[in-house]
């Protein structure tokens, strides 16, 4: 069902969020300073996301979770231990966060087509085009 699959990208995104603005504070290294702001951007680009899926599941009549107990239940993406962490593994986490994300907006897509829900499948191309463009970014920088 596609809130259902809406709500589990949304538990994702909310976890993924505390988790960059974590990284965001723990950040040590050479290069804090641009990953520090780097990171920022990132979850600038998740909170706009939450509120756009949430209202998203209201519009197609669906309730959106709404408590960090119902995301931390469902959420595939783990949180960030609360400790100093260098850029390349924050890096190469969210890399595989972002995959995550990807699967989760394809099998929306996938279920919004099949039942017809066009608005729902439009809407993911949006999300699918952003995360595949950062996961670009990321493996070009983790290639250095
Ligand atoms: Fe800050």
């Amino acid at each position: 069902m596609i809130t259902e699959d809406l709500n589990l990208f949304l538990s994702n995104l909310n976890v993924f969020y505390r988790k960059l603005q974590n990284y965001h504070w723990n950040v040590k290294g050479e290069d804090f300073f641009t990953v520090h702001a780097k990171l920022e951007e990132l979850y600038d680009d998740v909170n706009e996301q939450i509120d756009e899926i949430a209202e998203h599941i209201l519009i197609i009549d669906g309730e959106p979770l709404g408590t960090m107990h119902d995301y931390l239940e469902i959420a595939q993406i783990q949180e960030a231990q609360n400790e100093k962490i260098c850029s390349k593994k924050i890096f190469e986490t969210i890399l595989k966060d972002y995959n995550i994300l990807i699967e989760n907006a394809t099998k929306v897509k996938e279920d919004a087509d099949n039942e017809k829900k066009y608005a729902t499948s439009a809407l993911m191309d949006e999300y699918l085009q952003d995360f595949k463009k950062k996961v670009w970014m990321i493996r070009q920088m983790l290639m250095q």
